[in-house]
């Protein structure tokens, strides 16, 4: 797809749709006004007769009888006027391109960005519309043999902003659609099924990522992650078949000031292993490579952005499974940084892989760690599937990270780490346990991680609420939805000082 800017306005503009928004309740305003009036105020008895609601994500298309050069309008809901109006405009994107789409249109004129209010910066509305619109383009189905898909939007126009490709509006435009095509590569690697996505399968694509932008990549296999003396990760690994992998991707954008590592989760599979998860709640454990799949995603984009920054992404990956060969409930591992733990429940296995590479991550020189993982269900029960849990033990760090979520139009809200939390995790005989009870259970598993990055400057991202979608919405469907990509882009971008 192609996205392009333009000085025209909706009222110039021929392409096969024009799209504008309406609020929850309220009359058509701005360019929604100026369409309104075109079309002889046919956009105000929609909403007299309440056919047109603005509630977040409706659409209604109506055609335009030859009274605007595009022969279809897009009116799109931005729900309520007090919600976030970054939010409301990505996801009425996400909408009306997926459904124009769906319906057969091929050149799409967009205006929502026109329709924020005036404190929001005409370039964060511009990203958050491109963005937008490539996510609820995403198409899962891959496996389907009849392939029934109309065809692709072929472009994309930003309508009544300046056609300079120097222009602010278009860099950001820019960063906007690869960080919107990354978040889709990261969806499809999770959407990938388990037989196929497998730790070999996960490392061959990062090298392909390190080939396609210049990035290194060193893959250690599991004799390596042996000797190197990451007894928690390989512990996690013995159970299955399928040889781990840690991937290491580094991009060397400057020689000097801080080095950032992304590190994410990368369970191809969690059974839960010896402590075997219930049938109903292994569905899905595919999705448990997102935080994985998530730093790959960003390394590509970073990579592709070419940013004044030096950045180590690291993934470490395996399968979670049962066997005669699986480590057990009781076994005592050591991990990288020489801390012993006593292993309560082999589900708790996330942070056991993180230990180590957590643990590498600080060997490799990191002075600021942000890991990605979907790591506990307590974090589900805390901030559902709304938001994502953030922890650290570094202030400034944990700000960093909201604001780039906030940026990226990803939910995040800080958990505390009190001290008091840390004795959960006590264990009788070894320096910690891998799991501290019910109560706090994303916090305990967050202190778990504490313990092995010492005291460089740290974040914990916990996903496991956000990165898998239940349901088909309008503004985008079932499966993995790409959590953490985006936020881990805009950190990316704000260290390296030329933040969007
Ligand atoms: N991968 C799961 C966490 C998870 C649960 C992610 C649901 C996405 C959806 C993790 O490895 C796990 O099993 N955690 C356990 C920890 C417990 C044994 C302390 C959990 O949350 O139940
Ligand atoms: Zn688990
Ligand atoms: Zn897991």
């Amino acid at each position: 797809m192609e996205v392009e800017f333009t000085g025209e306005s909706s009222l110039q503009y021929a392409g096969d749709a024009v799209v504008v928004g309406v609020h929850k309740g309220a009359p058509a305003t701005g360019v929604a006004a100026e369409v309104n009036a075109a079309l002889d105020g046919l956009l105000h008895r929609l909403i007299e007769s309440r056919e047109i609601t603005g509630k977040q994500s409706e659409m209604t298309i109506i055609h335009t009888w030859g009274k605007l050069p595009s022969p279809r309008v897009a009116v799109v809901g931005l729900g309520e006027v007090w919600r976030d109006p970054l939010l409301a405009v990505r996801h009425a994107a996400g909408a009306a391109a997926r459904t124009l789409r769906d319906r057969g249109c091929r050149r799409v004129g967009m205006a929502l960005h026109l329709q924020v209010p005036q404190a929001v910066r005409l370039e964060q509305a511009v990203r958050a519309i491109v963005e937008g619109a490539y996510f609820g383009l995403y198409r899962g189905g891959e496996w389907k043999s009849e392939q029934e898909w109309p065809d692709e939007l072929a472009q994309l126009s930003l309508l009544g902003v300046s056609e300079d490709a120097s222009d602010p509006v278009a860099v950001v435009g820019r960063a906007g659609r690869l960080a919107g095509e990354v978040t889709n590569y990261a969806r499809r690697l999770v959407n990938q099924p388990p037989n196929e996505m497998t730790p070999s399968r996960l490392a061959q694509d990062a090298a392909e990522i390190a080939d396609a932008v210049g990035l290194e990549v060193d893959t250690l296999d599991p004799d390596q992650i042996r000797t190197l003396g990451m007894g928690a990760f390989a512990a996690v690994a013995r159970g299955s078949e399928e040889p781990a992998r840690l991937i290491v991707l580094r991009h060397r954008g400057r020689r000097e000031g801080p080095r950032v590592a992304f590190v994410g989760k990368g369970l191809t599979f969690d059974s839960g292993g010896l402590s075997l998860k219930p049938s109903e709640k292994m569905s899905r454990m595919k999705s448990d490579m997102a935080g994985g799949a998530a730093v790959l995603a960003a390394m590509l984009a970073v990579g592709e952005m070419k940013l004044d920054l030096d950045l180590i992404g690291i993934v470490p990956a395996t399968e979670n499974l049962p066997s005669g060969r699986a480590f057990r409930p009781d076994d005592v591992v050591k991990a990288l940084n020489g801390k012993t733990i006593e292993i309560v429940s082999t589900d708790a296995e996330g942070r056991l892989l993180l230990a180590d590479a957590l643990a590498y991550a600080c060997q490799l020189g990191a002075t600021h760690i942000v890991d990605v993982a979907t790591l506990t269900g307590a974090c589900i029960i805390a901030l559902g599937h709304v938001s994502a849990g953030v922890m650290g033990n570094d202030s400034a760090l944990v700000e960093a990270v909201l604001d780039a979520g906030e940026r990226a139009g990803e939910r995040m809200w800080r958990l505390p780490l009190f001290p008091e939390y840390r004795s959960q995790l006590d264990s009788n005989i070894a320096d910690l346990k891998n799991v501290g009870g019910r109560p706090a259970g994303a916090i305990t598993a967050g202190w778990f991680l504490r313990e092995f990055v010492g005291e460089t400057a740290w974040v914990h991202i916990d996903i496991a609420g956000t990165a898998w979608n239940e349901k088909d919405e309008p503004h985008h469907v079932e499966g993995g939805t790409g959590a953490g990509t985006r936020t881990l882009i805009a950190l990316a971008e704000h260290m390296a000082g030329g933040e969007a």
